[in-house]
């Protein structure tokens, strides 16, 4: 591992669970710039057995009595999506920088008041978006921005796969779980439809904007059958590009996930892992000048890591936030809500027209 560095991000991270034991624990540990301060899980039994198995400085029942420490830099939020806005808002007015799991919300209304907040809280938001900290979606950025020119089209796909389970139980460590755990009033996956796309369309609607910029329209259609979703999405961009995003939960095949670009001067397409093998997406860059294609290495494929290292630099050094900030977390949230809107009336859905929860 790159040895830690002098100067270093004392975080905490709220909630113990799934996402917290397979990412977030080992990033802050492992992360060249942070230190694994402090954790906080309401489910007691929990909190002392990952602050043994993972050796936080720190443990609480109360998010309060954490947010109070002063030696406490930064918030990680790794709770049900239901709590992502209260924490996020509780902890900026406790003065501390907030890394906040993806999807930032639940509904349009929340997250705009959220954007109030850290605009008047001069602190940092960045959203748990960790693709763009894949080296595979990095090199895309960048052939984009500096050489591709024009973009004509965009098309992505996040396709969960029904083997899914057997391949993520198989590589991440046995997950502890607690009675005791706080979980939202009502079951995130009581609807299924709102489910899948926070879960998942989160990320396909950010790699698109990451790769694609702004998205100001969507036309939307949703197939159920034999127990999978399938989400079709035509997308306008600000840029004039067309895209488009196929949304299926799930595949009867392995992981299924990737991108087509085609620019005025090349063109990019990319196979994108199930994350919990960490290894960084497959893409290829296709240059018309030399007629040859290249393919970054990539070898560092803990996005997870990387993300929380950026998040550091950021606050520690001032170098601009490489991740989704609140404005991207923001522009996600209104891309979803258009899309069931856009799924419900059948017609094309502007994101400025958009209101409520996904
Ligand atoms: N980026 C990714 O790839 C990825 C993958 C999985 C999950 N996630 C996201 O991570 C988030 C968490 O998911 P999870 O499955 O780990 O959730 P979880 O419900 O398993 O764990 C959350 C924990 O937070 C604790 N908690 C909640 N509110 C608390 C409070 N106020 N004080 C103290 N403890 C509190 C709960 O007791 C629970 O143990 C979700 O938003 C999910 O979308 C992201």
């Amino acid at each position: 591992m790159a040895p830690k560095e002098e100067r270093r991000l004392k975080v905490g991270i709220l909630g113990c669970g799934q996402i917290a034991q397979a990412a977030h624990f080992e990033s802050a540990a492992k992360a060249r710039n942070t230190d694994l301060y402090a954790i906080c899980d309401v489910a007691e039994d929990l909190l002392r057995r990952m602050a043994i198995a993972h050796g936080a400085e720190k443990t609480f029942t109360d998010y309060d009595a954490m947010l109070a420490d002063p030696e406490l830099d930064a918030v990680v939020i790794a709770t049900a999506d239901a709590f992502h806005v209260p924490a996020a808002k509780a902890a900026l007015e406790a003065g501390k920088h907030v890394l906040c799991e993806k999807p930032l919300g639940m509904a349009v209304e929340e997250v705009e008041e959220l954007r109030d907040a850290v605009r008047t809280s001069g602190r940092l938001l960045q959203v748990g978006h960790m693709k763009r900290f894949d080296a595979g979606l990095q090199s895309a950025k960048s052939f984009i921005e500096a050489e591709m020119g024009e973009m004509l089209a965009l098309k992505a796909w996040y396709c969960d796969s029904t083997h899914r389970y057997a391949m993520t139980d198989a590589v991440q460590p046995l997950i502890v779980k607690s009675a005791n755990a706080r979980r939202p009033p009502t079951n995130p996956k009581a609807d299924l439809r709102r489910y899948y796309m926070l879960a998942h369309g989160s990320h396909l609607v950010d790699t698109a904007r990451y790769l694609g910029g702004e998205i100001v329209e969507v036309e939307a259609r949703l197939r159920e059958s034999f127990g999978a979703y399938c989400w079709f999405v035509d997308l306008a961009f600000a840029s004039g590009a067309m895209g488009h995003l196929d949304l299926t939960v799930a595949v009867r095949m392995d992981w299924h996930e990737g991108f087509q670009i085609y620019g005025e001067k090349g063109s990019i397409i990319a196979k994108t892992y199930n994350p919990w093998f960490y290894r960084s997406s497959d893409v290829e860059i296709f240059r018309e000048e030399t007629g040859a294609t290249t393919r970054v290495l990539g070898a560092d494929g803990h996005f997870y890591r990387r993300q929380l290292e950026g998040f550091a630099d950021a606050i520690l050094n001032g170098t601009p936030v490489p991740g989704a900030d609140i404005d991207d977390g923001v522009a996600s949230i209104r891309a979803m809500v258009a899309i069931r809107d856009s799924v419900r009336s059948g017609k094309p859905v502007k994101l400025a027209d958009v209101a409520g929860s996904v």
